[in-house]
């Protein structure tokens, strides 16, 4: 997804400050950068397509400036290439935008009738335009211009914006695209993520939908959509170095990973090492008698297994939908229904949708995150923070392995409401729960299996994964991970479905995974293994040790150590993205940013 930064502040190297700032952006996913900035009084423009590090081979890092904006952007208009990159420059205005103008055309046809020619693809050029055209036909201040824009415009931006007659400010202002305010003594940056802010600001404000802000190298004033001055929540920076660095492992996505177990475990023991602090942490459930969950790609996975878990333990009617349905379908929900919302950044437009639409209906609200500060965390009735730390790979595992303990524990709070179990056996399923880190430990350290399993796969054109019941949720995501970071044509089938058609693709060799940890469908997925192999496919099995058996009609078998059913779940994704993480590293492909992908998807 785009990123944005802006500075100004002191006299600086601003060409490297906007860079290395953008560098910090560089996970939310790109394809192309670009810088502007203040020098002998007028405003200069790098851009290049692909990689940072390109772009840097355009910049002087000895030039000094008080003033820029930069911008990595994920395509939504127009091809990635340099002349759609951002920041866009019309007439007197310069700009860097995240989001989607969806009026665009529109406002396109009404500028060209003024004389105004587009030299990009871009719906940010004709913002920037637009933005010229109203100071050039008006008196207005920049300020009120930018107010002006926000009438005329639909859709989604958080903009950066530079005006030639006033090359000692920086304008912003956002909707619906996250956007924040940096600031110390001699500095003021606009970021998309706190993570972008120098090293030397230790406080934000949140911006708010609508906001305009008017920042000089010794204010920040903050204005409301009607140009009234309002004050906005003051937060501490707490960007942790060691989060944003490898920690000698090769890729952030392998790191995260063995992160898995350290999060799991000061999750539990900071909130629900005891049904004491369980009770206090977990919001009341008892009122909802049906639960919906909603989310995209890998959340939407972990509601899969939420669905599953609420429905055969709690006894919880539960539906799950992919945010970008269930924002436009009609939804059959009442005041018994809690509607779920899984996203680990808190950011993805359709699931912030979902979010609004349930709450315009009076419907109840809970968010599962990773980002406290996030606008789903804001605007939710309940919010259940994750604390998995800054997970910088594309590809999320700590997050997703972390959305799905969180699942788990409001499972567990919706069967203490419901009698189905006691406080102590609450406190022992709790005490259970806590030593699954160290199984998730024991399950990573089979990695060399893994490698094995990797180099047996990883020439494939096509992988396929399948499951029953909840170890079909599994292999959806462990699909998902394979498909997204190694480019490899991946499926994953509910077990008893295959023979209904998809079963003609499975020919001499062809590649299966099967994810087998349900001790009452383990006869059914057996009947499945043998039918794919009669049919020449080369069998991995991931079991668990309740189900082992010495299965020889597979070729690889991963044996996970035994835990309560309950929270098999957590172990029986980690070989899954660990084959994943082999396979594409064999592939040689960039892992940690893998290509069209972005960790969050802020548009539609
Ligand atoms: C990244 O690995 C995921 N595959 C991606 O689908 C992600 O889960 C999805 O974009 C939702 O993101 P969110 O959790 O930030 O809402």
């Amino acid at each position: 997804m785009c990123g944005i930064v802006g500075y100004i502040g002191k006299k600086t190297n601003i060409q490297k400050v906007l860079i290395e700032s953008l560098k910090k952006l560089e996970y939310r996913g790109y394809d192309s950068a670009g810088i502007a900035y203040v020098n002998n009084n007028k405003i200069n423009i790098i851009k290049e397509k692909g990689k940072i590090e390109k772009l840097e081979k355009k910049i002087d890092c000895g030039v000094m400036g008080k003033i820029g904006i930069a911008h990595t952007r994920w395509a939504t208009h127009g091809k990635a290439n340099e002349n759609n990159a951002h920041p866009h420059r019309t007439g007197m205005v310069t700009i860097v935008h995240n989001g989607i103008i969806e009026n665009y055309l529109e406002i396109k046809r009404y500028l060209e009738k003024k004389g105004y020619h587009f030299k990009t693809e871009t719906d940010s050029e004709i913002a920037c335009a637009l933005l010229d055209y109203i100071k050039a036909t008006t008196k207005m201040s920049n300020l009120e211009v930018i107010k002006e824009f926000t009438n005329n415009v639909t859709g989604s931006y958080a903009l950066g914006i530079i005006f030639d007659d006033d090359l000692d400010t920086l304008y912003a202002t956002r909707k619906d695209s996250p956007l924040l305010i940096g600031y110390s003594e001699n500095v003021k940056m606009i970021v998309s993520d706190v993570s972008a802010l120098n090293s030397g600001i230790k406080n934000y404000y949140l911006l708010e939908n609508g906001d305009i802000v008017k920042l000089t190298e010794k204010r920040v004033s903050i204005y409301d959509n009607d140009l009234h001055p309002v004050s906005r929540k003051k937060l501490n920076v707490k960007v942790d170095g060691n989060e944003v660095d490898k920690n000698g492992f090769e890729h952030f996505m392998l790191k995260e990973i063995h992160e898995e177990s350290v999060v799991l475990e000061s999750l539990l023991r900071k909130y629900f090492s005891n049904s004491k602090t369980f009770l206090k942490k977990m919001p009341k459930l008892s009122k909802y008698s049906r639960i919906h969950i909603v989310g995209c790609g890998s959340a939407m996975h972990a509601g899969l297994v939420g669905k599953h878990l609420f429905e055969e333990y709690a006894n919880v009617e539960t539906d799950v939908e992919v945010a970008s349905e269930y924002r436009y379908k009609k939804v059959f929900y009442d005041a018994k229904t809690l509607v779920i919302l899984v996203s680990q950044s808190g950011e993805t437009a359709d699931t912030i949708a979902c979010l609004r639409k349930a709450k315009e209906d009076g419907i109840d609200t809970l968010v599962i995150v990773n980002v406290p500060t996030s606008t789903m965390a804001r605007e939710a009735d309940f919010v259940l923070n994750i604390e998995a730390g800054t997970e910088v790979a594309v590809a999320t595992t700590k997050a997703y392995l972390l959305q799905v303990a969180m699942l788990i524990l409001i499972n567990l709070k919706m069967m203490v409401e419901r009698e189905m179990i006691s406080i102590d056996e609450l406190d022992k399923y709790l005490q259970l729960f806590g030593e699954v880190p160290k199984k998730i430990s024991e399950v990573i350290d089979l990695d060399k299996e893994y490698f094995e399993i990797a180099k047996n796969i990883y020439h494939e054109d096509n992988i396929f994964y399948i499951g029953r019941g909840i170890d079909y949720a599994i292999s959806m995501e462990g699909s998902l991970k394979l498909k997204e970071i190694s480019y490899i044509h991946s499926e994953s089938y509910k077990g008893g479905e295959l023979k209904h058609g998809t079963i003609s693709l499975i020919e001499k060799n062809t590649k299966v995974i099967v994810v087998m940890t349900d001790c009452d469908l383990k006869s059914k997925t057996i009947s499945n293994i043998k039918e794919i192999k009669a049919r020449g496919a080369d069998i991995i099995l991931i079991t668990t040790k309740q189900l082992d058996d010495d299965y020889d009609f597979v070729s690889k078998k991963i044996v996970l150590p035994k835990t309560n059913s309950l929270f098999t779940p957590i172990l029986s994704i980690v070989p899954l993205q660990l084959i994943a993480y082999y396979v594409a590293k064999l592939c040689g492909c960039d892992i940690d940013k893998p290509r069209n992908l972005a960790k969050s998807v802020t548009v539609e």
